[in-house]
């Protein structure tokens, strides 16, 4: 069996060749005694023509009656056509029905909206516009893999049940053990024994995690930086979930994070590292899938391969917290309006953002030393006691794409802010051990990785750049 992949990647080999390409319709046009057959095997994003005759194919009016989407097995001769638009085709010998794709498929040719794809969800990866995301998605990830594994950073796995609020933020997800004699029973039985109702069982929702509570965790970072105080250099790249009922283009419920996290470093060589990341994935997206960004160049934004490429040759912008409240303070004055007002000391909004970054920068830009009430209990503090050590990385077209910070290191300011905070001193133990035996200078950051491929794709919701998304509202299958 030939991948079409293989084909576009060494027609040399295969031209002249006999050969056997499985894969589905995109689509077929009968001129009665001839006719074509778009297939994709879903190697790459182009597909392989495949020409049939009624003279050799003995199905050929079963062929001609395929549906989009059906499952064929094609034998046959490729052929060589460099005057052509496509460089080749196949002519079929034999083409078998694997499948067929009834009449009723919901994505027929004319091009559906992502709102109508988002309800076709075991579908949408068969169109052009998901085909392309999701390849991408997978580059990017292996690219993170590749970064990080090339530098000698040790890949850590880190727990998604946990019993510590890393971000200290309330937004968690409580897991329940069900017992199974609670679960709810919609069987035949139990509804006869019911007198014909469905009957759902009590369920105890105050069992915890044998005894005790826990929660889906929102950030591997604590655990990240136990280990990074064994091996030096190490990152987790794993899921996360927030329990945060906020219905944007930019939040999910489940989304995936890559944290690493450095010992001996400090802030700005974390920035380094995020950028150095970044840059690094947007090369090998570019190298890597020059079709799928092409076509979403073409129907996604139209400035994307520019923006890309700029971004991957440019320094990213660094302002501090403060000098960002003055730019925007500063746009304020010279009529520029915001929802949300501006003053020292507010978190900024997904507006203020954006303004930095695509109004004022024009390019990526870590914002620093954030005021030290809107941030995590574990960032440094500054010398000037009002600020930590915090970066965010902020991109054009989305805001935060990052959120790091240099470590509190110093046991007893980071003691003085757990009780500041009303924290738990028990259940942040492990942590301040850290700081007991060996302690250094450390710092990490977070990638949010939805919101990198929304910016390598130029897709707008979050939800169109997650295989099965996890949004308020949105746990089908
Ligand atoms: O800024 P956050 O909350 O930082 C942390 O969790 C740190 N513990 C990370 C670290 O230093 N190791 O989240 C990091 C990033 C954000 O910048 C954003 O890109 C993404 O995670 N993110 C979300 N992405 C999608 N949906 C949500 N609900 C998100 N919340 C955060
Ligand atoms: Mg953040």
């Amino acid at each position: 069996r030939t991948k079409i992949a293989q084909l576009f990647a060494d027609v040399d080999a295969f031209g002249g060749k006999e050969i056997t390409v499985a894969g589905w319709v995109r689509s077929v046009r009968d001129m009665k005694n001839f006719g074509f057959v778009t297939l994709n095997d879903g190697s790459c994003f182009r597909d392989l023509q495949v020409v049939m005759s009624r003279e050799t194919l003995e199905n050929y009016d079963e062929i001609a009656a395929q549906n989009v989407s059906a499952a064929l097995i094609c034998k046959g001769t490729l052929k060589l056509t460099p005057e052509a638009q496509q460089p080749f085709e196949l002519t079929a010998e034999s083409i078998s029905v694997e499948g067929i794709s009834a009449p009723d498929y919901p994505l027929q040719k004319k091009r559906a909206t992502v709102e109508f794809l988002r309800t076709q969800q075991h579908l949408r990866p068969r169109t052009n516009l998901f085909r392309a995301v999701f390849r991408i998605r997978s580059v990017a990830a292996a690219s993170i893999h590749s970064f990080f594994q090339d530098r000698g950073f040790v890949y850590v796995n880190t727990p998604i049940i946990t019993a510590s609020d890393c971000e200290g933020a309330g937004e968690m997800f409580r897991v329940t053990a069900l017992d199974m004699e609670d679960v709810p029973r919609v069987s035949e039985k139990a509804a006869a024994e019911s007198g014909g109702e469905l009957h759902a069982g009590e369920v105890d929702w105050s069992r915890d995690f044998f005894g005790k509570p826990a929660s889906l965790t929102v950030s591997g970072q604590l655990n990240a930086e136990n280990f990074a105080m064994a091996f030096g250099d190490v990152y987790t790249f794993g899921p996360t979930f927030r329990a945060e009922n906020s219905n944007t283009k930019r939040h999910a419920a489940e989304f995936w994070m890559v944290e690493p996290e450095i010992a001996f470093a400090d802030l700005e060589d974390d920035m380094n590292l995020a950028e150095d990341m970044l840059k690094h994935v947007i090369n090998e997206v570019m190298d890597r899938c020059p079709d799928e960004l092409a076509m979403l160049n073409k129907f996604v934004d139209k400035g994307l391969i520019e923006r890309l490429t700029h971004v991957a040759t440019s320094d990213f912008a660094r302002v501090t917290y403060t000098e960002a409240v003055s730019i925007l303070e500063d746009a304020v004055a010279k009529g520029h309006t915001f929802e949300y007002p501006v003053s020292w000391g507010i978190d900024l909004q997904t507006e203020h953002e954006r303004f930095l970054t695509e109004e004022h920068f024009k390019r990526p830009t870590f914002v620093t030393d954030y005021p030290v009430e809107i941030k995590a209990f574990y960032m440094r503090l500054n010398d000037d006691g009002k600020t930590v050590a915090a970066a965010d990385c902020l991109v054009p077209g989305i805001g935060e794409i990052i959120g790091g910070s240099q470590r509190e290191e110093r046991l007893d300011v980071l003691e003085r802010r757990i009780a500041e905070l009303g924290m738990d001193p028990a259940q942040y133990k492990y942590y301040c051990d850290l700081r007991r035996y060996g302690s250094c200078r450390h710092a990490g950051f977070g990638l949010g990785f939805e919101r990198l491929v929304m910016y390598l794709t130029g897709v707008q919701n979050i939800r169109d750049v997650i295989p099965h998304p996890r949004t308020v509202g949105n746990a089908e299958f």
